[in-house]
């Protein structure tokens, strides 16, 4: 098997991922970032692996740091990301690099969704599904043997960054109730799992997939207060109030509130898939587990 690369290998997916695949072969890793301090971030934390400059809105940065490469993984960070620029340099690259077997794109939106369905302030917003579904159609008809991995559901990450700091303090789960709605909640330590379990598989077995990562369960904020409750041994509550997300967002809470506006209604109808629990061979986690795994975070 020749270098796997991961662009955003400095983000949450991309480093937990790096993690997995590190641990079995530190060499055949190349992770990239754009800026000069993540380089020096990567090469403490994974050392042996080859740590890159890329910047993927230039192609000839991408031509660079895809060459050789058998394996690429590509995870792109909401509200910052042209998908219209991005994804097309990288399709470039891989086309010029010729020696890509597998290309793993994350994904979360609704299975199906296309650019058409989507009203263009949703695309506007560069959040999730908004970022996505301008990716996906580039990707299905680029020719490069593709496989998404997509979590149409919250990454409990979410927590720390948008609840925690209340929760710990005043006991309450803080959000606008306009973002409320039924949602499906899946670990971001569960879907770096099942990224380093494909970019190390048989490209033959995900070539042309899209593995669907859904939870079997939906929670509410009232749902989630409870299960803070339970886990904690005392009472959390849900209460509307934007302070919280907006201090956690600062100049990109407009955005992301208008992405919201629109998820809240079009995840509503993903159904879902027991794909986590079989790839995984084991059950996912749940938000409980996540909970009491991190209490530090919320006590
Ligand atoms: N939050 C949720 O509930 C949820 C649910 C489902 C799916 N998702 C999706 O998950 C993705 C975000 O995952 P994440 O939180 O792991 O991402 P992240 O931590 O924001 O990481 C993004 C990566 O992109 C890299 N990057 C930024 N600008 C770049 C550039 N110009 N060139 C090359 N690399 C660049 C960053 O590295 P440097 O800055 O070091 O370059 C970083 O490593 C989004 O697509 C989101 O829609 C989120």
């Amino acid at each position: 098997m020749g270098k796997t690369l991961i662009l955003g290998a400095t983000g949450n997916l991309g480093g937990l991922t790096a993690g997995h695949l590190h641990r079995s072969d530190p060499l055949t890793l190349r992770l990239a970032t754009s800026r000069e301090a993540g380089l020096h971030r990567l090469e403490r934390r994974f050392p042996g692996a080859e740590a890159v400059l890329c910047d993927w809105n230039e192609e000839a940065s991408v031509v660079e740091a895809i060459k050789g490469v058998s394996r690429v993984l590509v995870v792109t960070p909401d509200i910052v990301t042209d998908e219209s620029v991005v994804t097309p340099n990288i399709i470039r690259a891989a086309r010029k690099a010729g020696t890509v077997e597998l290309l793993v794109r994350l994904l979360g939106m609704p299975p199906g969704f296309t650019l058409e369905q989507a009203d263009p302030a949703y695309v506007a917003a560069r959040c999730g599904a908004g970022l996505h579904v301008v990716a996906k159609p580039l990707l299905d008809t680029s020719g490069l043997p593709v496989c998404y991995v997509n979590a149409p559901a919250w990454l409990m990450f979410n927590l720390p960054s948008f609840v925690a700091t209340d929760v710990k303090a005043n006991r309450r789960v803080a959000m606008p109730a306009s973002t409320d709605c039924p949602r499906m909640w899946v670990s971001e330590g569960d879907v770096a799992e099942i990224l380093a379990q494909v970019l190390s598989g048989d490209p033959a077995d995900h070539v042309g997939q899209e593995h669907v990562l859904t939870s079997p369960t939906r929670h509410d904020y009232s749902g989630l207060a409870g299960v803070f409750t339970e886990v904690l041994g005392e009472a959390v509550t849900y209460v509307d109030d934007d302070r919280p997300l907006r201090e956690a967002m600062g100049g990109s809470f407009d955005q992301l509130m208008t992405y919201l506006s629109h998820e809240t209604g079009s995840y509503a109808g993903v159904q879902h898939v027991d794909t986590l629990a079989r790839m995984l061979g084991r059950p996912a986690e749940t938000l409980a587990d996540y909970i009491t795994a991190h209490k530090e975070y919320f006590q």
